[in-house]
């Protein structure tokens, strides 16, 4: 039942191959891209590890300069979803942001994915935004944020 939140490393990259081609439609994460993250200085790859399976993963971008760090993606196997590894990978997400000093988090989430604008929500996210024709088949994004740490929360 016990999930372990790690980084990534190279062994993990097929799982997450196949995580992302059984839970996503389009705009998929490429291995290609996924190694690219994982060698790359300016994001954070993290996984949730249950009984020694990868059960899901979030990958953090971080622009040079900025305040903010992008949840660019996160996902769940579909073995393991509705059990807390997304809200357990999207707390490690902020607190990874955090701790690279980014007080916040935002987020693009198809806005007929009811299930994560769900999760974000009730985790404190606030909508800022929405932008048309974001992802490959044109569906629209809802843009999330949140402040992350102390009293400012929310
Ligand atoms: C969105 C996703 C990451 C959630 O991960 P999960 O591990 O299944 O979710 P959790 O068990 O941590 O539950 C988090 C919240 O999701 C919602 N949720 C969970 N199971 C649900 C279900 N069966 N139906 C509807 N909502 C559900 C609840 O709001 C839950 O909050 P709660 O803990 O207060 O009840 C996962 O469904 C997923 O990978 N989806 C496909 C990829 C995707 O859409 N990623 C987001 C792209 S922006």
């Amino acid at each position: 039942m016990h999930a372990d939140i790690r980084p990534a490393r190279a062994t993990d990259i097929d799982t997450l191959v196949s995580i992302e081609n059984s839970v996503f439609d389009t705009d998929r994460i490429s291995r290609r891209a996924f190694r690219s993250h994982l060698a790359s200085g300016t994001a954070s790859l993290l996984v949730s590890e249950k009984d020694g399976a990868i059960a899901g993963y979030a990958l953090l971008l971080y622009r040079k300069g900025g305040k903010t760090a992008r949840l660019y993606s996160i996902a769940v196997a579909n073995g393991h979803a509705s059990a807390g590894v997304g809200r357990g990978l999207l707390a490690a997400a902020e607190k990874a942001a955090a701790a690279r000093g980014r007080p916040i988090l935002r987020l693009e989430v198809r806005e007929d994915n009811a299930r994560a604008v769900d999760l974000y929500r009730r985790s404190g996210f606030r909508p800022i935004g929405r932008r048309e024709n974001y992802y490959e088949d044109g569906a629209p994004a809802l843009r999330f944020e949140k402040h992350l740490g102390g009293s400012k929360e929310q």
